[in-house]
């Protein structure tokens, strides 16, 4: 028997203007949690989609079990065991779990083509069982689950088609919270234990560490080497990445924070989302958001933004008291908001990536009217170099960059503007540690020029280097407030955890 059970052979995979991956070599043995990393547009997902037969590669080829697969498609891959799981979830919402599972078997189909439903509920039963998933019904659908919930479905319905025996997981835990990240983990192993090959995406380093067995680095779609994580340091595997040394990742220099303050909270409340929150924001003042997902920090920075409304408190900037009605009236007032859900509220994917980072400032660009494109991509493409941003033209279609290049371009958008006071909700989330570098660094260098920023992040690293000061939420409500170096990274999740330091939730 061969000792992988997955060999990518030499691939290369080019796009219009982009070589996507370049003789890239990746060999995954049965049982072992083999992670990719590199940074935004490194090539991960296209490698994904070449094993899932997505993609047919330019060159080169992939080896089941020491065999050249030969005529490869997502049917054929997935007949072979290969199973996908996207950097976006691809449940239909609006079909139960079990008909989610079953979508694609026709084995609970009788000869008269009627479904036997109750052999395919306690099928997926069994399933979800396996997964130690007892609390999702296989009845109910899909939308009232949560993400984390939706994602251990996907797991299901990877492991109800043929016998699942290599799954790919691109950034799988972007959007689940510390324990639901955890209980992902225990999945992951428990399927590396019973002989899965798992290839995982993750650009966040402790989870790295964690969960994986070695890690393979890909940079500009060269493959730079693969390690056991057992015998290989965080600066290493950081310089693999980005090829060039970023310094002390984790120290943050002197704070810019004056005296005076740019935007005053006073006992905002927002029904039982937001309870009775006040707070005051100095200029050059980074001040950080922790919480736990649902403690109510994005719903805080909504309100505040005008795109909620407040049901009781005032809100005043530069000292005057301001009256946010929607968030045309934020942006008037000189705040910015980059909201956590760049995906949605963020980008038009069809347009190009000048138009997208200007389409909000172009009144104030050009206030007689007259579009100027020359200055207008221009003004994009400076914002985009400041921001690192992977493209080949400004006139592409925004579509076409990968996941995190994506993400700088909502930002870019933003900081084309000129807003006293930025709420930056997660700002770091899904981008590789460069342009996590890069992001913190303009956030000091906003910071420096008077900027007020307040910063929500559920990283804990994150949250101790940038912030001046710490708010933490629990429920709604501030539960705990800590001075730069003076907070122990115990202390904040305490204040977070409901019931612990932290208020409980109401209801
Ligand atoms: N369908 C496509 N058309 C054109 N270019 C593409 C397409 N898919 C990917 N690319 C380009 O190929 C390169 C690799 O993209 P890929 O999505 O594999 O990166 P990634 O490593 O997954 O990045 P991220 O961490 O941001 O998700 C990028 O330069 C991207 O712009
Ligand atoms: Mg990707």
């Amino acid at each position: 028997m061969p000792d992988n059970i997955l060999e990518v052979r030499k691939v290369s995979k080019g796009f219009p203007g982009v070589q996507a991956l370049k003789d890239v070599d990746f060999f995954l043995r049965p049982g072992e949690i083999h992670t990719l990393l590199g940074e935004n547009g490194s090539g991960k997902s296209t490698l994904f989609r070449v094993v899932a037969g997505i993609y047919q590669p330019d060159s080169g080829g992939v080896l089941l079990d020491g065999r050249n697969v030969g005529r490869w498609n997502p049917a054929i891959a997935q007949e072979n065991g290969v199973a996908i799981i996207h950097q976006e979830l691809s449940l239909f919402p609006d079909l139960s779990v079990a008909e989610n599972i079953f979508l694609e078997q026709s084995s609970f189909t009788t000869a008269w083509g009627w479904v036997d439903w109750k052999r395919a509920h306690a099928e997926a039963g069994r399933l979800l069982d396996y997964l130690k998933a007892r609390n999702i019904s296989p009845r109910v659908k899909v939308e009232a689950l949560s993400v984390a919930e939706r994602q251990i479905v996907e797991i299901a319905k990877a492991l109800a088609g043929s016998n699942l025996r290599i799954l790919l997981m691109d950034e799988p835990t972007s959007a689940l919270s510390v324990e639901e990240t955890r209980t992902l983990f225990d999945i992951m192993r428990k399927l590396r234990n019973d002989g899965v090959g798992i290839v995982f995406i993750s650009h966040k380093l402790d989870e790295v560490f964690a969960v994986s067995d070695r890690v393979t680095v890909l940079r500009d779609g060269n493959r730079v080497g693969t390690e056991n994580i057992a015998d290989i340091a965080a600066g290493a595997l950081i310089g693999m990445m980005v090829g060039r040394d970023l310094g002390d990742v984790n120290t943050r220099p002197a704070s810019h924070a004056g005296g005076e303050a740019v935007l005053e909270v006073k006992n905002l409340s927002r029904g039982a989302l937001v309870r009775d929150v006040s707070f005051t924001l100095h200029k050059g003042e980074i001040l950080g958001f922790f919480g736990l997902v649902g403690s109510g920090r994005t719903e805080l920075a909504e309100t505040i933004f005008g795109i909620a409304r407040a049901t009781s408190g005032s809100i005043l900037l530069d000292g005057r008291g301001v009256d946010i009605r929607d968030s045309n009236a934020a942006l008037n007032a000189g705040l910015g908001l980059i909201p956590e859900d760049r995906g949605a509220h963020g980008l038009v994917l069809r347009m190009s990536l000048y138009e997208n980072a200007t389409l909000s400032v172009l009144d104030r660009m050009f206030p007689r009217r007259v579009v100027n494109r020359a200055r207008e991509k221009d003004a994009a493409r400076r914002i985009f170099d400041t921001l690192d941003v992977r493209y080949r033209d400004v006139s592409e279609c925004v579509d076409n960059l990968s996941g995190g290049n994506k993400q700088k371009i909502v930002l870019a958008k933003w900081l084309l503007g000129d807003a006293r006071a930025l709420i930056f909700d997660e700002p770091t989330k899904g981008v590789d540690v460069g342009a996590k570098d890069v992001i913190h660094q303009l956030m000091d260098k906003l910071a420096s020029e008077g900027m007020g920023i307040i910063m929500i992040s559920s990283e804990m690293p994150e949250i101790l280097k940038m912030s001046d000061r710490i708010l933490v939420m629990c429920g709604g409500e501030i539960s705990g407030e800590f001075r730069r170096g003076e907070a122990s990274q115990d202390e904040i999740m305490i204040a977070a955890s409901p019931g612990a330091g932290g208020k409980a939730a109401a209801g």
